[in-house]
């Protein structure tokens, strides 16, 4: 896969810097630069290698994600000790591989870019673990990559798009807005006060009876279901700012369902209207508080963002998508989002970040440790407490 982007950040830069900032900034930008990228912060083992040309276009050789739906899916959740095992188990053959895939031995590679969080801190300690191993063997730098920055930058992989921009990064674990200044720098605008979408999906198909990763499942049967049949609630809708909040949602999924599943009367007709009631409730929570992102944006940069992108797992879904870029065209703002397979978890959104902060000598050292929790933001106090990948951000 070849996608095409300017190197406007190094471009950006070099308008500002010294002269000797200068010169390694035009060495950086003369070679190519090939990345491992190593994912392990919740249930995909996941692995790939990006290389960016000289030309700034970027290029995925190879992407290889090893799901644990299975492993989990009779205890009704991720458990966190499975998963680090798992990880552990599979983060050798993924890399293999990833390696193999792309057809580039490891000498080959010239940074191991690892998630070191936030996330279940088992599987964080797997990968950074299995990750300082490598280059230690190997002789090579590595760089511990914040997982929500990585959702946040893949986007810049793949389209033309320059700093600062506008994004609303949905997934298992998070929701939030945030104003993403540069590769390392963010600002919070808001987030949510209890569960993520991504959780509220996961829980409500276990409701429904549907199997896991619930989003998928609630998207694929929603399909033909009557979205205005149950009037399931909007939280926050009302109030001020981009917080959001979607306990209750659930909550008022399963009272629908206990009251209609009473009387053994639960067809797969009403299955279809509850999935695509709830799926339209999420959604239009999602575009209310993206239009109080767009204010909460302009207000804190005094300048309305180039572009509304939206990342996370989440955002592979397609109701999602059209209502949001809808939004986008009604206020004539830039839509982004990346394909869904670089939605969910992947490795190469990890190898793509690693490419965006990493600079020669700065690379991190092997007192490296996983951090469960790791606000992209750190002046923004928590809004919530524990979520299925540790303490939310
Ligand atoms: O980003 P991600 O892979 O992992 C985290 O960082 O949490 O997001 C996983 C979440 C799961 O809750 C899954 O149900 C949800 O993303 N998801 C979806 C869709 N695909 C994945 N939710 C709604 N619609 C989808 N098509
Ligand atoms: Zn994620």
């Amino acid at each position: 896969m070849m996608i095409g982007r300017r190197n406007e950040f190094l471009l950006s830069v070099i308008g500002t810097a010294g002269k000797q900032q200068r010169n390694v900034l035009q060495v950086l930008m003369s070679n190519n630069i090939t990345v491992l990228g190593i994912e392990s912060s919740c249930d995909d083992t996941a692995v790939a290698v990006v290389r960016r040309l000289a030309d700034g276009t970027a290029e995925v050789l190879s992407s290889v994600v090893f799901g644990q739906t299975n492993l989990h899916r009779c205890y009704g959740g991720v458990v966190p000790e499975l998963a680090a095992r798992a990880h552990a188990v599979r983060l050798d053959n993924c890399t293999e591989m990833a390696l193999s895939n792309a057809e580039i031995p490891l000498e080959k590679i010239d940074l191991i870019a690892v998630t070191a969080g936030p996330g279940l801190i088992g599987g964080l300690m797997s990968g950074v673990a299995f990750a300082k191993g490598l280059a230690a063997g190997a002789n090579k730098p590595f760089i511990g990559i914040n997982h929500l920055a990585g959702h946040a930058l893949t986007v810049r992989m793949i389209h033309n798009i320059e700093f600062p921009y506008l994004t609303l990064l949905v997934s298992g674990g998070h929701c939030q807005f945030l104003a993403v200044h540069s590769a390392k720098s963010f600002s919070r605008l808001g987030t949510t006060i209890d569960d993520a979408p991504g959780e509220a999906f996961d829980k409500s198909a276990r409701i429904l009876g549907l199997d896991q990763p619930g989003g998928p499942a609630i998207e694929f049967v929603a399909r033909h279901g009557d979205s205005s049949r149950f009037k399931l609630p909007r939280p926050l809708l009302k109030r001020m700012g981009c917080n959001v909040s979607f306990s209750g949602l659930k909550t008022a999924l399963l009272r629908a369902h206990q009251s209609l599943a009473s009387g053994d009367m639960f067809s797969d007709k009403d299955t279809a209207d509850l999935a695509a009631s709830f799926q339209q409730a999420i959604v239009d929570v999602l575009v209310d508080k993206s239009i109080a992102a767009f204010d909460d944006y302009r207000a804190l940069l005094a300048v309305d963002s180039q572009a509304f992108v939206v990342c996370g797992g989440v955002a592979a879904n397609k109701a999602i998508r059209q209502q949001l870029s809808r939004l986008c065209d009604s206020r004539s703002v830039r839509f982004l989002a990346p394909p869904p397979e670089y939605c969910t978890d992947n490795g190469a959104m990890i190898a793509w970040a690693g490419i965006e902060i990493y600079r020669p000598g700065l690379c991190d050292q092997f007192h490296l440790s996983a951090r469960s929790r790791w606000p992209l933001d750190e002046t923004s106090p928590p809004a919530s407490s524990f979520g299925k990948k540790g303490p939310k951000s």
